[in-house]
């Protein structure tokens, strides 16, 4: 009798176990645990933030239609969602879990999302071409396409703020990371990259110029998700600092690794405009370094960029992934 009951004692406990890591512990831990690659880690993620978008955003029949279309069309159109996994990865470096921090990981998505409708526009780079569809302005027009951004970007701050969905992250945490991220974006962040990326077109320019706009335009708000994955995640303030040196190298080691590609890459796996760079005779590593030269550049990046994640153990083997993926990614 007294084994029988130790018995189910043993089967219940089991189970709440096995629940309990279910709900704490998605697949893509499973996935790690069992060695598989970065791009199947990448694509679970891309799932999460995807139906993570469609609860988030406003629904595309909501009045005025025109403009719920327009953040639909561009947001719904594909793109690889780096972003957000970083933040889901970086947090799980620290011990917390995806679905907690899934909210300000889709916010990251459609401030990334905005920037690249505004990168696009006539004003700016021009080009016809994103995420394999025609660009934003080029269906909406040009006056829905800025606004679409610019509602992106608002809606990207309402879903950080609100803290529905993230229950279990410290209110004084998700305001530390909305601050964080605004401070990667504006005149003194990505904005001041992109002024000055413009500002250079066409002109012969240093290294330190051009690291800047690399840095600042796109590398800040890379190292911005890693470092509000962290935060929300309550890192110690040695595993911020660490996260941080990794995301600043990874940020740009992503922006020489675009450049390349514009020249190299295939239009049809990248879904934007191959030749853009050229055109306009922009600043890139490429043009002032050589291809070669560039990529081994970034090569150099990522491997010191692994280096900064001494202090962590294989809950960071998904950032390191994601590292590697950045110098070998082919789209
Ligand atoms: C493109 O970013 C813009 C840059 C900052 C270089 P991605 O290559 O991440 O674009 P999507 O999100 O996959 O479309
Ligand atoms: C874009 O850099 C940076 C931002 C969107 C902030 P690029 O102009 O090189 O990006 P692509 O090549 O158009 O995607
Ligand atoms: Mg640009
Ligand atoms: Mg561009
Ligand atoms: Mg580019």
């Amino acid at each position: 009798m007294t084994r029988t009951i130790r018995v189910d004692w043993w089967w219940i406990y089991g189970r709440i176990l096995l629940n309990k890591q279910c709900y704490r512990k998605p697949n893509n831990y499973l996935i790690l645990l069992s060695g598989l690659s970065a791009s199947q880690y990448l694509s679970e993620g891309k799932k999460l933030i995807d139906e993570g978008i469609s609860d988030f955003l406003p629904n595309g029949k909501s009045y005025p239609e025109s403009i719920h279309e327009a953040m639909s069309y561009s947001l719904l159109a594909g793109g690889k969602r780096l972003r957000p996994v970083l933040v889901m990865a970086a947090s799980e470096a620290v011990g917390g879990d995806r679905p907690a921090v899934l909210p300000f990981a889709v916010a990251a998505e459609m401030i990334h999302t905005y920037t690249l409708i505004h990168d696009d526009l006539p004003a700016l780079d021009n080009d016809d071409l994103r995420r394999g569809k025609p660009t934003n302005h080029k269906v909406f027009g040009e006056a829905t396409a800025i606004l679409a951004g610019d509602a992106l970007l608002t809606q990207a701050f309402i879903l950080m703020t609100r803290a529905a969905g993230m229950e279990s992250i410290p209110i004084d945490c998700i305001l530390k990371a909305t601050h964080e991220m605004a401070s990667a974006l504006g005149s003194t962040g990505m904005i001041g990259g992109q002024v000055v990326d413009l500002e250079s077109e066409g002109k012969p320019i240093n290294a330190e110029t051009l690291e800047y706009i690399h840095i600042y335009k796109t590398g800040f708000l890379i190292r911005a998700c890693i470092r509000c994955g962290g935060i929300l995640s309550q890192a110690t303030e040695s595993q911020l600092n660490s996260l941080s040196r990794f995301g600043a190298h990874i940020g740009l080691a992503f922006q020489i690794i675009d450049d390349i590609l514009d020249i190299i890459g295939d239009q049809e796996k990248l879904g934007k405009d191959i030749g853009s760079d050229l055109t306009k005779d922009k600043a890139t590593y490429p043009a002032l370094y050589g291809l070669d030269e560039s990529k081994r550049k970034a090569e150099e990046l990522v491997v010191e960029s692994i280096k900064c994640l001494k202090e962590f153990d294989n809950r960071a083997d998904p950032l390191r992934e994601i590292a590697r993926f950045f110098v070998q990614r082919t789209f």
